[in-house]
């Protein structure tokens, strides 16, 4: 009786032990389905089915701490589960309102060490999210020297990505199979899963901790955390200093049968905390000019000097420009000194043929904004020691919204020199935020930290580069950006939000670099203000250039850059993309299309207008014989009217594009 009674135990036990060792969370819908286990060894492992086929197999999760191996060694205490519904309005965006439906699972682990980790799992519709988080206990500190999340997809899909050491992320994305990508790669990934669906791999609410760079080792997407650097700048085995309790950034993945599906996924943006900003009133969705595209074309320069641009004449010529064209802001790069060396920057400081008090007036005459410009040269630490004087001065003269940058590889943070996606400067990127918040000032972030979704909690942080922008179309010696560029941008850089692209060249003569220039239409640089998002929205190119073509640029006064309603009509990565928005506040739709090097028919059915109703439509499209290389300023401006039962058909030229107003009658 007595060994019965021991066998039956011993089943109980067994049983109890698998029980709470295998965990499930599936999505609102049922469609995904995500299973958490430990294993033999305690080690916390995860996997995602999507339609009952697994996408995801069982991968590793987990850190590894200087004294602490948190990959093994644990035991389940207790899981908790709920279901979150929610909606919320965005500031500004592709959309006013974003639902927040998912379900959450939180497993209690506990390590052999005393030391208790939980992680969170929060499954979407269209996608997947874990963080690790600690909680109060004995343990205050925490060196962090690896992450162990990892992605183990059941087939060798192709994937868009670039290497981890791209400088400031501007490179070109190449497709390869996930096991032929033998660097390093920054994060995100978009990948062609080969079912035809889409995952695109990233980190979300990224805090006071290393940005996430990924690798593929032994049939698994893994994770390199950035490293801080030595004195020496050479990179640590540290990756964070954290002190508990804290939660890590989320890892998420969407997971899509389509590409429309995986364009507006807001998974990203519901995995960051809300508004932190009590009265947004100020922080407001612009287009702006600017004395820019001059000095990288070299007809001017950033230094005082002959071909100085940044003088109080040209900016007033450009303020009075804006206010004629219905443009809300200029941009003026080059207005203080330090461009000489650009290693001591004054950023409170005006060049002697600057004169900021006269120009802020004009500005506020004519109902222009001015955007400032600071330039750190990579000097992080210095800017963040004066940010608060540095603000003060901009408000002063009424200027609120700043172009930040970093050029310079590896920056100077208050903690000497460190990767800018490293722990220090992610929080210097913060600080600048909030900071700036405080003065009413508005951040377009250039050579940033890939975005992960901050522009929720922070909406005063509008838009980032973080991308090979229109700029190497002016001085790249590889001739600039490849057709195929921009309609590979959509699905990776511009997934993980707003993108400084500077769309809008006019003129394709580059009188420096005649090899180097931009490879699109006319009609491109139009359908580019529909399909990529800005909230802060610069169109690039000189004023004079935009009057010799006064009837495209027509479209550019008109576009909005905050919106109702997004949705990518088609597209297909590398090749094409057709984008649709309904302007914020209003009835009336854009619609932008651009192509790779390949002549295509763009297909438009126009089923999200409203029924019963006629609209006016103006389309701007690329003329029949256009093409980027030869003839770009071929182009036909043609008004019809159409209603939602109708499809448009128009042709893309090699390197072209359109872009269509659809106003209610
Ligand atoms: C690089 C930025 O991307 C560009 O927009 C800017 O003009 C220069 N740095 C100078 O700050």
């Amino acid at each position: 009786m007595k060994r019965l009674t021991e066998f039956v135990l011993i089943l109980l036990a067994v049983f109890v032990a698998s029980c709470s060792r295998k965990t499930e969370v599936a999505s609102p819908d049922g469609s995904i389905h995500l299973s958490f286990r430990l294993t033999e060894e305690g080690a916390p492992q995860y996997a995602v089915a999507r339609d009952g086929e697994t996408v995801i197999d069982w991968s590793a999760l987990g850190l590894q701490c200087v004294g602490q191996d948190l990959t093994r060694n644990f035991a389940l205490q207790g899981a908790d589960d709920r279901f979150v519904h929610d909606t919320w309005e965005t500031v500004w965006g592709e959309e006013r309102e974003i639902s927040d439906t998912h379900n959450e699972l939180v497993v209690h682990l506990k390590h052999t060490s005393g030391m208790e980790m939980d992680i969170a799992f929060r499954v979407f519709n269209d996608g997947f999210a874990f963080r690790y988080n600690f909680s109060e206990q004995e343990l205050k500190k925490l060196t962090i020297t690896d992450e162990m999340s990892e992605y183990r997809f059941t087939a060798d899909h192709q994937a868009w990505s670039i290497p981890w050491r791209t400088e400031y992320y501007e490179g070109l994305w190449t497709k390869a199979p996930l096991s032929a990508k033998s660097d390093t790669l920054c994060s995100p990934v978009t990948i062609e899963l080969q079912d035809g669906g889409y995952a695109f791999v990233h980190e979300a609410a990224l805090r006071d901790y290393p940005a996430q760079n990924l690798y593929y080792k032994d049939g698994a997407l893994r994770t390199y955390l950035t490293p801080w650097l030595d004195e020496h700048a050479q990179p640590m085995d540290v990756k964070a200093y954290k002190t508990v309790p804290f939660p890590t950034p989320w890892r998420m993945v969407i997971l899509t049968r389509t590409l429309p599906e995986m364009v507006a996924s807001r998974i990203m943006l519901n995995l960051n905390p809300p508004c932190r900003i009590e009265d947004t009133s100020w922080i407001k969705p612009m287009k702006f000019i600017g004395i820019w595209w001059g000095m990288h074309i070299q007809t001017m320069t950033w230094e005082a000097g002959p071909k100085h641009g940044a003088t109080t004449a040209n900016m007033e010529r450009y303020l009075r420009f804006a206010k004629q064209h219905g443009i809300d802001a200029v941009l003026a790069e080059g207005w203080n000194l330090g461009w000489e060396d650009w290693k001591h920057f004054d950023f409170t400081t005006p060049y002697p043929d600057w004169d900021m008090d006269y120009l802020s007036r004009l500005a506020d005459s004519l109902g222009v904004q001015i955007v400032g410009h600071n330039e750190t040269g990579g000097n992080a630490a210095d800017y963040e020691n004066n940010l608060d004087s540095i603000y003060r001065y901009h408000a002063a003269h009424g200027i609120h919204a700043i172009k930040t940058g970093y050029v310079s590889p590896i920056v100077r943070t208050i903690d000497g020199l460190q990767f800018n996606k490293g722990q220090s400067g992610v929080r210097h990127y913060r600080k600048v935020i909030e900071t700036a918040a405080k003065y009413h000032i508005c951040i377009d972030n250039h050579e940033p930290v890939m975005p992960t979704g901050w522009q929720r909690t922070w909406p005063n942080l509008m838009t980032q580069e973080g991308v090979r922008g229109q700029e190497w179309n002016a001085w790249s010696v590889d001739g600039g950006n490849p057709c195929e560029h921009v309609t590979v941008l959509p699905f990776t850089r511009i997934m993980t939000g707003p993108v400084d692209y500077t769309p809008g060249v006019f003129h394709f003569e580059n009188p420096v670099i005649p090899t180097t220039r931009v490879h699109s239409t006319l009609m491109n640089q139009l359908g580019l203000f529909v399909c990529f998002y800005s909230p802060l929205q610069m169109a690039c190119d000189l004023p004079e250039h935009y009057m010799e073509h006064a009837d495209a640029f027509r479209f550019i006064e008109q576009v909005p850059c905050d919106w109702e309603r997004s949705l990518l009509v088609d597209g297909k990565i590398g090749d094409y993309c057709i984008f649709a928005r309904q302007g914020r506040g209003t009835d009336d739709w854009y619609i932008g299309g651009i192509t790779d090097e390949q002549a295509r028919e763009a297909v438009v059915p126009l089923s999200m207008l409203e029924p019963e109703r006629t609209y006016a439509l103006t389309l701007y499209r690329d003329g029949d014989n256009a093409d980027w290389q030869n003839r770009p300023y071929d182009y036909r401006i043609e008004h019809l009217t159409a209603t939602c039962n109708d499809t448009l058909r128009i042709r893309m030229a090699p390197g072209g594009g359109f872009a269509i107003t659809v106003i209610p009658e």
